[in-house]
């Protein structure tokens, strides 16, 4: 029966490939473009040891317990808490495949913006970066690529898990490292690398405050992928042969490297362009689109064609296997609850996602209405949509993971999961990681996720801070 279900959902090919499509869901526009402007706003260091924290101990077990539901009941995010008999619960999985499509109709934009930027580097256009208000109210041309590669991800996700997703992820992540790890030598040599390194690996702990905090943990689920069902999806098409906490600790290693290398990358460059003031950092959104361009414009034409263009493809990339896993969460329901076929299953799940993508589409200047979206409590200027969309996704996703590990540790019972963890493990029933996980599913991440979520949401929407 098993089988017979698997092979017509799919089933991924290898180990290698489930950690490379997990890694590359976890890599994305999180990391390269969200991760060193957080870190800014967080006061540089002391921002990244938290976050390294957090990585560890509270979402380490999270993506364990995770991936452990999706490939016990090899289910969509929804159906597998039926699957388990808890269908009350399933509002988890619905709850994250309402995160998933929130996040996937902004990033889909900025994605969009990563490949636009892209064709203009190497088209030798530098003056971009300056331009980058003007380029976001292009509304043709940035609907352009963000249907484009809307389009790239469908057809990836159309092919299913062995030949679409499992290839790409194959081809495109070990590019993404080798790119990667090409521009952070470049980082190195250029003046002023030692000042940037500096203010991003010499942590001021006087910078810490609730905010930073919150921060820190938004930034850990969401660059994991975590919360919303994308690795129950995932963790559904994987052999009961593998490993699940070697993989989670791959996975995690893979997620938190790449971050921490883009910071090794991104700050010698923002000191470059700052001539080594780093009390001028230019944060925001725009810190990568605005600040970037320009060094790439000095380096000279050609020269700047290829870092600059091997940027914004290495963040296209980056952007495209995490897409792929977001349109993969509504995919898999609808093939599964609905008995729909994959392909249709694409169709409906790209057109609804990019209908409500369009106010972040013109959320960044273009309409004056989502540009200034809101105005949380106590703040005195507007958010627009696209940030608004994200922090209500974060928000989401803290929510989607207190639900997950305190289901697991106290409806489903901890004693399942550890049945599931033993399926490729031998000798987890005796091993510490086991101490740990039952530490950290009945005490640690419940408690510290509730906390943490009352106080996320107080300060990011009314503007209270409670730690200062
Ligand atoms: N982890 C991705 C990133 O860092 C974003 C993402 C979030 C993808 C949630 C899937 C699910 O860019």
């Amino acid at each position: 029966m098993a089988g017979t279900s698997t092979s017509e959902r799919g089933a991924w090919n290898s180990k290698l490939g489930f950690i490379l499509a997990a890694a590359g869901s976890a890599v994305g526009l999180g990391n390269i473009w969200k991760f060193p402007f957080e870190v800014e706003a967080g006061g540089g260091a002391a921002f990244v040891l938290v976050y390294l924290i957090f990585c560890f101990i509270l979402c380490f077990p999270v993506l364990i317990t995770e991936i452990a539901i999706g490939r016990k009941t090899q289910k969509n995010a929804v159906g597998a808490f039926d699957s388990l008999g808890f269908s009350s619960w399933n509002f988890i999985g619905k709850l994250g495949i309402l995160s998933g499509i929130i996040i996937l109709s902004f990033y889909n934009v900025v994605a969009g913006w990563a490949f636009g930027f892209f064709v203009e580097m190497v088209t030798g256009n530098f003056q971009i970066g300056s331009q980058f208000s003007e380029f976001t109210v292009d509304i043709i041309k940035i609907g352009g690529y963000a249907i484009l590669f809307l389009t790239t991800t469908a057809i990836i996700v159309s092919r299913g898990i062995s030949a679409g997703i499992e290839k790409a992820a194959k081809i495109l992540m070990p590019t993404l490292i080798i790119m990667i790890v090409g521009l952070l030598i470049y980082a190195f040599t250029l003046p002023y690398s030692g000042v940037g390194l500096k203010y991003y690996l010499i942590p001021e702990f006087s910078e810490l405050n609730l905010q930073t905090i919150g921060g820190a943990l938004r930034q850990a689920f969401f660059s994991l992928s975590l919360g919303m069902g994308a690795l129950i999806t995932y963790g559904s098409y994987l052999s009961k042969k593998e490993n699940i906490v070697s993989s989670a600790a791959l996975i995690t290693l893979f997620d938190v490297g790449i971050a921490f290398i883009a910071g090794l990358m991104l700050f010698p460059i923002v000191a470059y362009s700052t001539g080594g003031d780093m009390t001028d950092v230019q944060g925001g959104a725009g810190l990568i689109f605005t600040v970037l361009p320009g060094v790439f414009e000095s380096l000279g034409g050609t020269l700047g064609a290829i870092v600059g263009g091997g940027f914004f493809l290495l963040l296209s990339f980056a952007a495209l296997t995490s897409t792929v896993s977001l349109l993969e969460v509504p995919v898999s329901y609808i093939v599964d609850e609905h008995k729909k076929s994959r392909k249709a299953a694409v169709i409906i799940s790209a057109a609804v996602i990019f209908i409500l993508g369009i106010p972040s589409l013109v959320g960044n200047g273009y309409s004056a209405f989502f540009t200034q979206f809101i105005t949380y409590v106590g703040a005195d200027a507007p958010t627009d949509v696209m940030t608004f969309l994200g922090h209500l996704a974060d928000t989401f996703l803290l929510l989607g993971g207190l639900l997950i590990v305190s289901f697991t540790a106290f409806v489903w019972k901890k004693e399942s999961l550890y049945e599931e963890l033993s399926y490729g493990y031998v000798g987890f029933q005796t091993s510490k990681v086991k101490t740990f996980l039952n530490f950290a599913i009945t005490i640690l991440c419940p408690a510290l996720l509730a906390i943490l979520f009352v106080l996320v949401v107080l300060s990011n929407f009314f503007g209270i801070s409670i730690i200062n």
